[in-house]
Parts: structure tokens; C-alpha cells; sequence
């Protein structure tokens, strides 16, 4: 099978390219050798592949900037998923995708379903959205996978974040109203290699027959404050903290240049119903990932 992964660098696509890697011949690339932004620049590494299948882990994440980055947002969110769909049904090449918990605007108070109905509070949301209905517009053998606080230890992630504060400052405020599923990159990638040796034999045809948007995350949710608190029980090098106190905090003390969703768990029911695999419950994935600190 001939892969093409296209964003390596990031936290998720770092280990998509370890778990991909033994699946056949691996294409693996990030700007600026690919410019997802570049329409030309981005069909032309597909066609020079053509791939059986396209994994796009590249995306434009910063939040609060994307506020100020509007065009550069839509370019690499709405438009580069819409020309890899494109190209990929051109090439008979199946297609994964990733999404955000953030197309929602939390107010449901429940985890959130496929079936419910997006309303993005900001640029980074809207622009997702738009490259979530610009794939299922184009069609073909793809996956989009919404899943919701990714971190990984390699990057500036939050639990990086909170073990860095935890080491220059003796209080912490972490808030409470701001609740989704924690989700390890290092499990997402995992899950999205076993698809891939699911569909390996013929992965047109198997992407096509279970095309659609599914909800994917680490099970279970809890709030940024609960998140952090585990992180600093879970530290392995806790002599190193300085912090002696966690304290509980609102969103509205940390105004942002973006608006957040307070409530945006995914329900993840339709994607073990589909395929049989989950996510592992989010506390005992931070446990493995925080083994690596
Ligand atoms: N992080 C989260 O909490 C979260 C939550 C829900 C969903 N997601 C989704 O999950 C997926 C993976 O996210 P992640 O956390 O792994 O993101 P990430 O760490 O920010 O990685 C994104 C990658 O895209 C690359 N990229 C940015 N602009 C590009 C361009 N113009 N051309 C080519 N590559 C470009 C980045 O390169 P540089 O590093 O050089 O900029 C980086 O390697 C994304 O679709 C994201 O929307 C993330």
C-alpha cells in the first residue's frame, strides 16, 4: 500500500508516522516541503504520488491567531481538505481526515453526536467546519475523524504547559467550565493505523463502503482543572514542582482573542459501533503518555 501523510511534524502526525510507517510505502511530508496553502504545490505531491491512501494530519490550530489569520485559516482548514478530496477521488485513494470538538459551540450539555447540529464560535471552528462539508460535498472514500484536545509530550501541548507552570510558579488556576476528552496523538494514530490495515487489501472500496464522519477521542471527559490535576499527580519527577497550590478558575478570568466551547465532548458510540475499536478511557491514556515525561 502506498501512503502519503501529510502534516509529520505535528503532535498527532509525529506518531501517525511511527504507527504508519510498517504498512506499506510511506510518503511523509510538512511545510514548507508542502504548503497546504498552495493549491498547486499540494496537488502536485499528491499526483506525484498517488497514493492509495491520503492521511492529512496538517491543519491550521492556532486558535486565538486564527482570529487575526482568517484567510490563512480558510486556506489550510476549508480549502486543502477540499482539493486532497478532490484529488483523492481522481486517484481512486482513500482519504482520512481530522476535525475539532470546537464546530460545536458547547451549550448542548452532553456529548455532543454526529447528528448534532455544528455552530463554530470562532475562525478555527468555522474553517474546520467548512473543510468537514467540503469532503463529504466531494465525496469518495473518505473519514473524517472529530476529535477533541489532542497533546502529545513532544509539543507545546497542555500537559507540557502545566508541567512547565508547575515548575516556575507556587499557585496554579486552572478552570473548571471548559470541559471535553483529553486524546493522547499517540492513541488516535494508533487507531487511525489499524483502519488502515483493516482497509489495506483494497482501501478504496473499503474506505467507500464505511465513508463518513465519525466522533473520536479519548473516552470519557473531564474539565481543564481535573486534566491538570491528573498531570501533576501523574508527574514521574514531582520534586521538581515548586507549585503548592491548584486552584479552581472560570474562563471568564482569562480572556482570549477566540471563543471556546465550555461543554464539547464528543459520544464516540458510532465510531466503536462501526468499526469495533476505542479510544481508552482518557485518565489511563494520560497515565501511559505521562510514563514517557
Ligand atoms: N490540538 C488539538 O487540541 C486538537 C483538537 C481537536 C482536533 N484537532 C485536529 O487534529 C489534527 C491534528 O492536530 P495536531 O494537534 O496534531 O496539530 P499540530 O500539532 O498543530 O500540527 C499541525 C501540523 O500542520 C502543519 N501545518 C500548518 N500549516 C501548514 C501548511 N500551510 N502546510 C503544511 N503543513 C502545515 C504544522 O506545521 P508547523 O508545525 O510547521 O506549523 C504541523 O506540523 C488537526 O486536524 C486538528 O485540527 C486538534
Amino acid at each position: 500500500m502506498r501512503l502519503l501523510l501529510l502534516g509529520n511534524t505535528g503532535q498527532l502526525g509525529w506518531e501517525l508516522e511511527r504507527t504508519l510507517a510498517a504498512l506499506g510505502e510511506l510518503n511523509a511530508c510538512d511545510y514548507p516541503a508542502i504548503d497546504l496553502a498552495d493549491s498547486n504545490n499540494l496537488r502536485q505531491i499528491i499526483r506525484d504520488c498517488q497514493p492509495d491512501l491520503i492521511i492529512n494530519a496538517a491543519a491550521y490550530t492556532t486558535v486565538d491567531r486564527a482570529e487575526t489569520e482568517p484567510d490563512l485559516a480558510n486556506a489550510i482548514n476549508s480549502i486543502a481538505p477540499a482539493i486532497i478530496a478532490e484529488e483523492a477521488l481522481h486517484f481512486r485513494s482513500a482519504f482520512i481526515h481530522f476535525s475539532t470538538d470546537y464546530v460545536f459551540d458547547g451549550l448542548k450539555g452532553a456529548p455532543y453526536l454526529e447528528s448534532d447540529p455544528p455552530n463554530p464560535l470562532g475562525v478555527y471552528g468555522r474553517t474546520k467546519l467548512a473543510g468537514e462539508q467540503a469532503v463529504q460535498q466531494i465525496g469518495g472514500a473518505y473519514l473524517i475523524l472529530r476529535t477533541s484536545w489532542v497533546y502529545s509530550l513532544r509539543r507545546d501541548s497542555f500537559v507540557n504547559k502545566v508541567l512547565g507552570w508547575a515548575r516556575t510558579q507556587p499557585t496554579l488556576k486552572l478552570v473548571t467550565d471548559q470541559v471535553s476528552g483529553p486524546t493522547w496523538a499517540r492513541m488516535l494514530a494508533e487507531i487511525t493505523s489499524h483502519l488502515s490495515v483493516l482497509a489495506s487489501k483494497d482501501s478504496f472500496g473499503w474506505f467507500s463502503e464505511h465513508h463518513g464522519l465519525f466522533h473520536l477521542a479519548g473516552s470519557g471527559y473531564c474539565s481543564r482543572f481535573e486534566w491538570g490535576q491528573q498531570v501533576l499527580q501523574l508527574d514521574p519527577h514531582k520534586e521538581q514542582q515548586i507549585v503548592h497550590e491548584l486552584l479552581p478558575a472560570l474562563t471568564a478570568e482569562f480572556p482570549t482573542p477566540a471563543r471556546r466551547p465550555l461543554f464539547s465532548a464528543l459520544n464516540c458510540d458510532r465510531f466503536f459501533q462501526t468499526f469495533h475499536l476505542h479510544m481508552p478511557e482518557w485518565k489511563f491514556a494520560l497515565k501511559l503518555a505521562m510514563e514517557m515525561v
